[in-house]
């Protein structure tokens, strides 16, 4: 006979996030993290609690609201294969939000996505290629520029970099970071990587068993964490030269690409 048991993926979870500011949300995998990010896009409703945006409750608005809401909030995946459509130039991709949401002339539609290739250090020429003849970091920026071709206040971002190598790891978090100036965004940045996660946010919460077990400020000492789950998070980190990790725990501080 199965033995059913319900599993809260995610539960009693009290998070604010402040306009320009980056929440980081870390966990292992499992913890809830994807689930609570597709909540805020209406992807997952949840059966019980309330979710706030710019003082409106996302859970009980009207479909009219929530569809001007929709533009509000963007998304960036960590597959960047599978969510732009191979058959389609990267026009097509990054226009589609416009055509869905502005009422743009097929010339303006066209400036704006050159301007957006080049806001993520793309050329403008790449609008007519196809995603088989980009790098996954090229892809990443494309997705990039397609969450902020309607100017979003918010964007999810699950575990964005986490299928990028650490040196482009580190590029797109810097594209993100100053992206995140230039378009005054606020992110929800999801990893499970607690170094790409903290180098972008301004504080971190730990997801653990569907629960926030700790939240902290970044610029707080990675050592202040106490819960077991953040302690074990920072265990996982494994720099390249083994002696790097006691720095980790003395809280000074490891790049991701080892430069010590
Ligand atoms: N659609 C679903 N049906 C049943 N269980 C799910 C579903 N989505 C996620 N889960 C479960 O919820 C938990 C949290 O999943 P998820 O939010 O994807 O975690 P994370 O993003 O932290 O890896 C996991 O135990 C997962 O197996
Ligand atoms: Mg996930």
């Amino acid at each position: 006979m199965l033995n059913k048991q319900t599993l809260k993926a995610a539960d009693n979870i009290c998070l604010s996030l402040e306009q320009g500011m980056c929440l980081g949300l870390v966990g292992e995998s499992g913890s809830g993290k994807s689930t609570l990010g597709k909540m805020i896009l209406g992807l997952e409703k949840p059966d019980d609690g309330e979710i706030w945006f710019e003082g409106k409750s996302l859970l009980t608005m009207s479909r009219r609201e929530r569809q001007s809401v929709r533009r509000k909030i963007q998304t960036v995946f960590q597959d960047c294969y599978s969510s732009l459509n191979p058959r389609w130039p990267v026009y097509e991709s990054i226009r589609e939000p416009l055509k869905n949401f502005e009422k743009l002339s097929a010339r303006e539609e066209k400036r704006t996505v050159q301007e957006l290739l080049v806001s993520v250090g793309l050329s403008p020429d790449d609008m007519a290629k196809y995603p088989h003849q980009f790098s996954g970091g090229q892809l990443q920026r494309i997705s990039i520029a397609r969450a902020i071709a309607l100017k979003p206040k918010l964007i999810v971002l699950d575990e964005a970099v986490s299928s990028l190598d650490v040196l482009i790891q580190h590029q797109i978090l810097k594209l993100l970071d100053e992206l995140k100036e230039q378009y005054l965004l606020s992110y929800l940045f999801i990893s499970h990587d607690i170094m790409a996660v903290r180098s972008i946010s301004d504080r971190l919460a730990v997801m653990h068993k569907g629960q926030i077990v700790e939240t902290i400020h970044c610029s707080d000492p990675l050592s202040s964490m106490k819960h077991p789950a953040s302690k074990q998070l920072l265990e996982s980190v494994l720099p390249s030269r083994p002696r790097a990790r006691a720095n980790i725990h003395n809280n000074k501080e490891w790049v991701s690409n080892d430069s010590q």
